[in-house]
């Protein structure tokens, strides 16, 4: 399996609702590394590069007020196959879809307010963790708990 990194936003409504911990608990319950985190209060233009991909469409405009209407939780999040392993544990976009288990399916009933962002390839991990975080802010260290996780 291919070890990976990925970049996971706790949204503005899942910090304003005390989910921060109870989020942070499923990755680390899982096995998942953290290697980096900060809580962010988010500008427009962080925003607007972050969402990018969806300039020009009817959601892009209210889902970068989401993101800076309140403080975010930014972090970097690294493991085996976890890119997608996140956005399994994530569900589907819209909580209404998601599989109850699954943070937005769990937490969420509304696609404007779904708790969680992970990127979604690895490209889009690479350009996300370089948007959100400098090198340094990355930390390399071993989990004492690593060799009872793998085989
Ligand atoms: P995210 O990027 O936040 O992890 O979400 P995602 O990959 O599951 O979904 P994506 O298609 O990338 O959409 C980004 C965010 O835009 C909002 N959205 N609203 N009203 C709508 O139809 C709609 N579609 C997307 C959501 O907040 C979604 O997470
Ligand atoms: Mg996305």
């Amino acid at each position: 399996m291919e070890k990976e990194r990925t970049f996971v936003m706790i949204k503005p409504d899942g910090v304003q609702r005390g989910l921060i911990g109870d989020i942070i608990h499923r990755f680390e319950q899982k096995g998942i590394k953290l290697v980096a985190l900060k809580l962010v209060s988010v500008d427009r233009k962080l925003a607007e590069k972050h969402y990018g991909v969806h300039k020009g469409k009817p959601f892009f405009e209210p889902t970068v007020k989401y993101i800076i209407s309140s403080p975010v939780i930014a972090m970097v999040l690294e493991g085996n196959n976890v890119i997608e392993l996140v956005r399994s544990m994530m569900g589907k976009t819209d909580p209404r879809n998601a599989e109850m288990g699954s943070i937005r399916g769990d937490f969420g009933q509304f696609i404007g307010r779904n708790i969680v962002h992970g990127s979604d390839s690895e490209e889009t991990a690479s350009f996300e963790i370089n948007l959100w975080f400098k090198p340094e802010e990355i930390a390399k260290y071993n989990r004492i708990d690593e060799e009872w996780l793998t085989e």
